[in-house]
């Protein structure tokens, strides 16, 4: 994750693969919070709370995927590099809640997995695709992972409101066409 990796003089500006890959990724992560926090909100255990942790789970999964997918385009190609002109805390800082993204992205979806798992319930991708079930149903770590899951879920929303307000500040108030640069 080095920027300068970027050799000078190329585009200041993400390729296609990495722009789809961020804003799918943005947008299963909304779904996959917003239904997170509407079906534990249902009382009882009824067919519609059964479908939406199903889509809640297979939503995650794909992000996890995808995520992997993201990590090893970033590795092999880099990020265009920043305008000379940024302040270097602020490069520091990006790059860190950036990294810090990039690790929940793994993080979130993996707790949600093994909190299924240990709740003895192995995912079925899709309906279709058995998950590998890394561990066997675990009434001790149960709640441990849903804390977990739910603690780790918070500081990506966090994680993302902070992203979301930077750059909505250099478009906005600073102009600098930042957000141009993951813009299609
Ligand atoms: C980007 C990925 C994900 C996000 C943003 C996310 C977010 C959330 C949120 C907001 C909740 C509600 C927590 C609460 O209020 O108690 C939740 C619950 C849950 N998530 Fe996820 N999740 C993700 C991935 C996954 C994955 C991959 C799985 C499993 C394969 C999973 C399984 C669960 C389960 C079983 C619950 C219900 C917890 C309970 O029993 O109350 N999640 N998730």
């Amino acid at each position: 994750m080095i920027h300068s990796a970027t050799p000078a003089g190329s585009p200041r500006r993400y390729g296609g693969v990495a722009i789809l890959l961020h804003w799918l990724i943005a947008l299963l992560v909304a779904a996959a919070f917003t239904l997170g926090l509407t079906m534990v909100d249902i009382p009882g255990l009824t067919p519609t709370k059964l479908k939406y942790f199903s889509w809640h789970k297979w939503l995650g999964v794909t992000v996890l995927a995808l995520a992997c997918l993201r990590l090893l385009w970033r590795i092999t190609h880099g990020a265009p590099p920043y305008d000379a002109g940024m302040p270097a805390w602020q490069a520091k800082a990006a790059h860190a809640l950036h990294g810090l993204l990039y690790l929940l992205l793994f993080a979130v979806p993996m707790s949600g997995y093994f909190y299924s798992l240990a709740a003895g319930v192995p995912v079925v991708y899709l309906g279709v695709l058995p998950l590998p079930v890394l561990i066997g149903p675990d009434q001790e770590l149960k709640p441990i992972l849903k804390q977990l899951h739910y603690a780790l879920t918070m500081i990506l929303a966090a994680g993302v409101a902070g992203h979301v307000l930077a750059a909505l500040k250099h478009q906005f108030i600073d102009r600098d066409g930042v957000l141009r640069r993951m813009l299609p």
